[in-house]
């Protein structure tokens, strides 16, 4: 099996976030959204990081699954969304890779009038992004590869590992 990036580099740059993140909400208090499921590990050591008076909250994205995937067919699970009206949100994602996940959920946040509102993802894949928007925040760029673990899945697996694996070099 591969590593692609270990526990430990992954520590450091989530770290290395959470310093960034708290520099710049200095005096402010944030409300921290996860985007399930795959934000999950990221999510739950970001936070554990985060200095600041702070709210969690989640919200669930999942695309319908069939030959086509556009933008238009993600479906966002509001349910256990926190009142963000008027609060300082960061969304927190795992991976941004053609970034219409991303955008979609941003462009639907706003509807609901927070103060301000940013986006954090671990994972870039810089190379298969088609959109115009940017995250606020990411902690690694990764080539162009399928990759699991640390709350990334293949059909539902490997989302426990402690590391990220490149899943065809497995
Ligand atoms: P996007 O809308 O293309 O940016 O896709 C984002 C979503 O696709 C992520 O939240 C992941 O759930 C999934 N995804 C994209 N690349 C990978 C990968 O390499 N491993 C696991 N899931 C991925
Ligand atoms: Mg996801």
């Amino acid at each position: 099996m591969r590593v692609l990036l270990s526990t430990d580099e992954i520590d450091v740059g989530v770290s290395d976030l959470a310093g960034r993140i708290q520099a710049d909400y200095t005096g402010q208090s944030l409300t921290v959204l996860g985007v399930l499921t795959g934000s999950l590990v990221f999510l739950a050591d970001l936070i554990r990081k985060l200095d600041l008076p702070l709210r969690v909250g989640v919200l669930q994205a999942s695309s319908y699954r069939g030959e086509t995937k556009t933008a238009g067919q993600l479906i966002l699970q509001t349910a256990m969304l926190p009142d963000i009206v008027d609060r300082d949100v960061l969304l927190v994602d795992d991976i941004f890779d053609t970034g219409r996940t991303l955008a979609t959920i941003f462009e639907q946040m706003q509807s609901h009038r927070p103060r301000s509102l940013r986006s954090a993802v671990l994972l870039w894949k810089e190379e298969r992004t088609i959109v115009e928007y940017r995250p606020d925040y990411h902690v690694f760029r990764i080539p162009d590869k399928f990759v699991v673990g640390y709350g990334l899945d293949y059909d539902d697996q490997y989302r426990h590992l402690p590391h990220i694996a490149a899943y065809d070099e497995m």
